[in-house]
């Protein structure tokens, strides 16, 4: 390939599109001509990329050849269908949908964390789910050396992990409540405004959510260890951006809250937020913008003889998608 590439953004219009086109900027990700699709709503619209106005293109009805890279966040049916028609004009697709996540022969990157799989790849390679990326950073560097046995993890999801609209009605019904008027819903199957939901995605026939059962899955996956016990319990709540979770494991070897905090400060990506005493710990609003995992809250749990509890914040749409996408093409290159 040559040194600049030519760059697709598929889903261009979208939360993560335009984080995406941010972060190649913020980069300086080597882009010879970049394309933006969309789909037929965006036709003819104009992103700015360096200064310059991109026409949106629709993807429906558009041609690939040229594309050495495409960043793909439109959703699984767009990349179901169009992934590999970029892949037969020569692009290797990186994928943010749950589309092929979990295909025998399609690498599922977490670059802190098996980069190497990257390699592997025959012309896509899949970029994880949100909730489920932000845990393995921080969990990997502990399982490498003391090697978990079980995850329990509850999820504090924010809205724009359901795309734009969903951030847009978590505005309009804050301004609803507080004005006293009945609230619009389209995008959640509550109001998501001053609650929590114990829902994201649909409900599978075992009673856990999609959103659940990839974290569990996609965990074990990059993680290159099929036996990981993992229970996950999913939840949204009216939070703009980035994602936390409370997390629990069960370690073979015992290790203590130092040690932890220790591993973590030395672990790529991880930032320890971690002082009680001064009310010191990773918030959503803090993480929003950033590009690292931040962990606090750190301490041994009492119930188990060799257990931690973790509290795990990062931006959902950087870590959690647009930037580890950036990062594979990184890899790439
Ligand atoms: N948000 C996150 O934190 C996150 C994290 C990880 C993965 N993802 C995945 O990334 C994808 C996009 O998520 P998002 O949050 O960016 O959603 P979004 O804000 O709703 O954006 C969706 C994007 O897909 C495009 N699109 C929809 N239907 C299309 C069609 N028929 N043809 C072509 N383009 C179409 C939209 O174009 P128009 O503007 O023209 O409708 C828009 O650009 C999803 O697969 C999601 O699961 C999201």
């Amino acid at each position: 390939m040559p040194k600049n590439k030519n760059v697709a953004v598929v889903g261009a219009t979208g939360a993560v599109g335009l984080e995406m086109l941010k972060i190649l900027k913020e980069r300086q990700f080597p882009v010879k001509d970049i394309r933006l699709f969309a789909s037929d709503r965006s036709k003819g619209k104009k992103l700015k990329f360096k200064g310059a106005d991109i026409k949106v293109e629709d993807l429906s009805r558009s041609r690939f050849r040229g594309i050495d890279i495409a960043l793909f966040s439109a959703g699984a049916d767009r990349s179901f269908e169009f992934a590999p028609k970029f892949v037969r004009a020569k692009a290797v697709v990186i994928d943010n949908s749950s589309a092929f996540r979990m295909e025998k022969d399609v690498p599922l990157v977490v670059p802190e964390v098996n980069r190497h799989a990257i390699k592997r790849h025959r012309g896509i390679i899949a970029n994880p789910n949100c909730s489920t990326i932000q845990m393995v950073v921080a969990l990997n560097p502990i399982h490498k050396k003391y090697r978990i046995k079980r995850i329990v993890v509850n999820t504090y999801q924010s809205v724009s992990g359901a795309g734009l609209k969903a951030m847009a009605e978590l505005t309009t019904q804050t301004k609803e409540i507080i004005r006293g008027r009945d609230i619009t819903r389209n995008v959640f199957p509550h109001q998501v405004a001053f609650n929590c939901l114990p829902q994201v995605d649909t409900f599978l026939k075992n009673g856990y959510t999609k959103e659940e059962m990839k974290t569990m899955n996609e965990t074990r996956k990059i993680m290159e260890d099929g036996s990981l016990k993992i229970s996950a319990t999913c939840v949204r709540v009216p939070v703009f951006r980035s994602h936390s979770e409370s997390v629990n494991i069960e370690t073979e070897r015992k290790l203590t809250a130092g040690e932890a905090r220790e591993l973590l400060r030395k672990a790529p990506g991880v930032v320890v937020v971690d002082n009680p005493g001064k009310s010191l710990y990773p918030l959503a609003i803090y993480a929003a913008g950033r590009d690292e995992v931040f962990v606090g809250r750190i301490r041994e749990d009492e119930s188990v003889a060799s257990g931690l509890n973790l509290w795990v914040v990062s931006d959902n749409l950087r870590k959690g998608s647009a930037l580890n996408a950036v990062q594979i093409a990184e890899y790439l290159l």
